[in-house]
């Protein structure tokens, strides 16, 4: 890579450095509570061109955190209950690794909802000198590098997704394995180890190797970046085309605090096939089958209603 590739400033002079071959960029000379319109839309821009944004020596408020993130649509709370203590909004997530906040599987953001965000903002509190590093992966990299008969085969899947990590198992939803983003027409490989339990249309030991395999392939290295924090760094991604990673490699204090830009439903091509459950019977269906079968019978009472 040239230094100038390394290196390279926007029209409006910001300091824009690309920090690995698949995704990632430290953005400067921008105060993020001050930005304006054109601003939002050329971060909006660069977040579409880099997947994942780091804003360092922002040093947000919560009031501020809550601001810049309203533009990019509407805020949610997380789910999950979090150390509330000294949060203000509702729509601010705090998470502190004394607590057990520590993402230390790979995922992608609430991807047991039926409409999961569509952006997270963190605003990183307090941070070790040293560990405690997050990395991405680059879903749309992941199915592009998959051979064509691999890709043939997952776009015609759909998978079951549980908040089974969050002790909430009955909270489902099921995704087609290949996400299209609606605004350039990528196709992202949606599945991940935390959340994704079970590809809909296969044996549950088949879907556990098949699973397996492709969970473990978002992750590899070449898909990724890692960032090292410091204190009063914004970071920001886009949910739909990465999952993240936290590494459980310090003892240290370290707090965050998020808000999560509401998402939608994701959108990919139909199953080509029934799921399992329906082929397999009642006689043929395994202890595997029976969380998959429930949340199948209650998708269908739902829309019968
Ligand atoms: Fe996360």
């Amino acid at each position: 890579m040239t230094a100038e590739m390394a290196h390279n400033s926007t029209s409006n002079q910001w300091d824009v450095r690309r920090l690995a071959g698949a995704l990632g960029a430290e953005v400067r000379g921008i105060k993020l509570a001050e930005a304006d319109a054109g601003d939002i839309t050329e971060i909006k821009r660069l977040l579409g061109e880099h997947m994942v944004l780091f804003f360092p020596e922002q040093y947000m408020s919560q009031d501020e955190h809550v601001a810049f993130g309203k533009p990019f649509g509407p805020l949610e709370g997380h789910p999950n209950l979090g150390d509330r203590n000294d949060i203000q909004h509702p729509e601010i997530f705090q998470l502190q690794a004394s607590q057990g906040g520590i993402a230390d599987e790979w995922h992608t953001d609430l991807t047991f909802m039926d409409n999961p965000a569509l952006m997270s903002i963190l605003n990183m509190k307090k941070c070790p000198d040293s560990g405690g590093d997050t990395m991405w992966t680059n879903l749309c990299d992941a199915f592009d590098a998959l051979s064509p008969p691999m890709q043939e085969m997952c776009e015609g899947l759909s998978a079951l997704h549980d908040a089974h990590p969050h002790d909430r198992a009955d909270r489902m939803s099921i995704h087609p394995v290949v996400r299209v983003l609606p605004d350039t027409g990528r196709k992202a490989l949606y599945v991940n180890e935390h959340f994704t339990r079970r590809i809909v249309e296969m044996s549950g030991e088949e879907s556990d190797n098949f699973l397996g395999f492709l969970t473990r392939w978002v992750q590899s290295p070449r898909f990724t970046v890692r960032y090292h924090w410091t204190e009063g760094t914004i970071g920001m991604w886009d949910n739909r085309c990465t999952q993240h990673y936290v590494l459980n490699d310090f003892d240290a204090e370290r707090i965050i605090q998020r808000v999560t830009v509401m998402g939608d439903k994701p959108e990919g091509p139909d199953p080509r096939w029934e799921p399992w459950t329906a082929r397999a019977g009642r006689s043929a269906m395994s202890r595997h089958d029976r969380q998959l079968a429930r949340h199948l019978s209650e998708r269908n009472r739902e829309a019968a209603e």
